[in-house]
């Protein structure tokens, strides 16, 4: 495995460098003493039962656990409401006048305050809004919105009621929505007429009406007025209705939080996986919120008067747990950003920091490594000094990057919690506890507190430290994804059959001399472009669908700020001549298929693939041309000649 060799070197180059916290954020740290691994360790149950007490019940659960591999239940009996551990509690403190988001558009005059009060207010009027619109408990709810409030009320709202919703990345296309609808179903898609991206309209109105040309369920269409005149979109009579015209109606008027068993459905996200097909992971109530309740205050050392901001996108796990779920159920100040990082400015987010005294930052190596890129000066240009602690996820971070980080924009002092988590996980399970962990640049560190996590072989067994293998995690944890949506097999077979009882996270890693983990990438046809989880598979059968591709093979290549990037080989049907213009509208019919996301950086059209005597493409070797390296072994290679035309023309391809 080239890629775990080579994680394996770089790793070895800073496995020395240690950074302890410093003693004035240890003393004040919420956890500061490491007896707290041993308490969770020797007691799993008894230790997430006391991090359940920080939620409020409707009815206390019987039981922590309950189940065995691959379906486990947590805080058997409970009954609570994650909108009212979010929202509603709060305002009997005195945090009800506490701003719950601040919202900082695109635009950079836009920005909006709204309080735990204003949320809940809002957050009642969407709900209200969703059951006269004929949204019972149970039912499915789509959303598809840029970064904006009302993407957050939505969410709440059914939470509220008790109606799951499905976020849908605003950078998705029609057909990606469509299929996302059809899956689980949806009966109502809130979306809005438009987000701004880099001063662009992103037709998302206009998207949502194509992908509503194939979704039947789907009986109502919410549309927030944010980025057009209203007056300009088209609205398709009975089904869509404006969001501003529908909470006007519902005035004051409120709905009770539904009691929800435990295990009610909160919400559905769809991820890739090894198939052309997205996988719905399903997240249920109360182990959910207690294990982003638990992990937000711990691993951010979150404290009441912090102003916590995850610039992550919520149409990606991070934003669900660690923009609205993990922190509104702290009571935290939760920062949300419309817009890119370099609009209008390179210093964008640097100016957020500063304007809104923010003190911790979450954000992801990407884009980190493109902030070193464009230089110190822009960071230079603000007061940083706010921050206390900085966290990263999404990919692996390269040690260099991580020393930039804590070097401009930390200024040398704080702690960088890299935490290490999936869609399917629902929380970070394995990263530093910031008062606690000496951490080692590029290492997310070690397990969170009650979850075990090993490198194993082939074989399923442990693997001694400084070896390379698959990273699993023998014990359950509350946040887990319970199936997937419809596809309780799938789940079954993705992740636990490999090893039974273990749960199989799909990635790498090895453990130092000194236990810590450092995750070395994907083991399986899923790459990892700029922090976005895209299946190989998926953008294949993209091409194909194209008439002029007769088929096509994806590989990740590395990449110096997106970490990996999209190469593509395709083979057009015969007779079809190959020219620049195809390969460039090849890239864009992806970008179409999929979203821009997935678009290939790189594409070349090539008379054949290289496969096995069985058919089997050779990805590897495809990778090794890619990489420049010396071809692995070829010996199993149906067609010798293959590589050498595959080779020509990349070669051609490069200059
Ligand atoms: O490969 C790991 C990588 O991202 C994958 C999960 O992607 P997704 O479900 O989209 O969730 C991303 C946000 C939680 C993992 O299988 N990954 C995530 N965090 C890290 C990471 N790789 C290395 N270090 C991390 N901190």
């Amino acid at each position: 495995m080239e890629e775990l060799k080579k994680g394996t070197i770089e790793a070895l180059l800073h496995e020395e460098r240690r950074f302890p916290p410093g003693e004035a954020f240890r003393a004040q740290a919420h956890w500061n003493d490491k007896g707290i691994y041993d308490k969770a360790g020797s007691d799993l149950e008894s230790f997430w039962a006391e991090m359940s007490e920080s939620i409020d019940w409707f009815t206390p659960w019987e039981k922590v656990l309950e189940g065995e591999a691959p379906s486990f239940q947590w805080f058997v009996g409970g009954k609570t409401n994650v909108c009212y551990n979010c929202v509603d509690r709060h305002l009997n403190t005195w945090r009800k006048n506490k701003a719950a988001i601040i919202w900082e558009g695109e635009k950079i005059h836009d920005r909006r305050v709204l309080t735990y009060q204003d949320l809940y207010r809002n957050v009642n009027r969407c709900a209200v809004a969703l059951k006269r619109l004929g949204i019972e408990k149970g039912d499915r709810v789509t959303i598809y919105m840029g970064m904006i409030p009302e993407l957050v009320i939505a969410m709440l709202a059914c939470a509220r009621i008790g109606a799951p919703h499905t976020v849908v990345f605003g950078g998705f296309s029609p057909d990606a929505l469509r299929d996302r609808m059809n899956d689980c179903q949806a009966k109502m898609l809130i979306t809005a007429d438009g987000a701004w991206r880099r001063g662009n309209r992103v037709p998302l109105k206009e998207n949502a009406d194509e992908a509503l040309k194939g979704c039947p369920s789907i009986k109502k269409v919410l549309v927030v007025n944010h980025a057009a005149d209203a007056r300009d979109v088209e609205m398709e009579g009975y089904r869509d209705v404006w969001w501003h015209r529908e909470m006007d109606r519902s005035g004051n008027e409120v709905v009770e939080p539904e009691p929800l068993d435990s295990e009610h459905p909160l919400y559905i996200l769809y991820t890739s996986g090894t198939t052309g097909k997205p996988k719905g992971l399903l997240h249920t109530t109360g182990g959910y919120l207690v294990g982003t309740h638990t992990t937000t205050k711990y691993v951010f050392d979150l404290k009441d008067n912090d102003t916590y901001w995850c610039a992550a996108d919520i149409g990606w796990v991070t934003g669900h747990s660690y923009i609205v779920y993990g922190p509104l159920s702290n009571g935290a100040t939760s920062v949300m950003y419309e817009g890119a990082p370099n609009q209008p400015h390179k210093g964008r987010f640097w100016q957020i920091i500063e304007r809104n005294q923010i003190n911790i930052l979450y954000t992801a190596p990407t884009a980190i490594r493109a902030f070193m890129a464009w230089g110190k000066e822009f960071p230079e240009k603000f007061d940083l000094s706010s921050l206390r602690l900085l966290g990263t996820v999404g990919e692996p971070i390269n040690p260099e990057a991580w020393i930039w980080y804590r070097k401009y924009i930390g200024y040398d002092e704080t702690p960088i919690v890299d935490t290490w988590w999936q869609t399917e996980t629902g929380m970070t399970l394995i990263t530093p506890l910031p008062g606690i962990t000496e951490t080692k640049p590029g290492s997310a560190t070690f397990p969170f507190p009650g979850i075990e996590a090993d490198v194993v072989d082939e074989e399923g067994v442990s693997v001694p430290h400084g070896k390379g293998g698959y990273l699993v995690l023998k014990k359950p944890w509350p946040a887990m994804a319970r199936t997937i949506w419809g596809d309780d097999q799938r789940w079954q077979k993705v992740y636990w059959d490999k090893f039974p009882g273990y749960y199989l996270t799909g990635d790498s890693a090895r453990r130092d001399e000194d236990g810590y983990f450092w995750i070395l990438g994907r083991v399986d046809d899923v790459l990892n472009v700029a922090g976005h989880r895209i299946g190989t598979m998926e953008v294949e059968s993209a091409l194909v669908s194209h008439p002029d591709v007769a088929e096509a093979a994806v590989i990740g290549i590395s990449h110096e700020i997106k970490g990996q990037a999209i190469a593509a080989f395709a083979v057009l049907v015969s007779g079809k001549e190959g020219s620049k213009a195809l390969i460039e509208t090849l890239r864009k019919h992806v970008a179409e298929k999929i979203g821009a996301i997935a678009r290939p950086d790189r594409l070349f059209l090539t008379h054949e693939l290289p496969k096995t005597r069985s058919g089997k493409i050779m990805r590897r070797l495809l990778r090794d041309i890619a990489e420049g390296r010396i071809l692995s072994d070829t010996s199993t290679l149906a067609d010798s000649d293959v590589l050498e035309q595959i080779k020509e023309q990349y070669e051609e391809g490069e200059k």
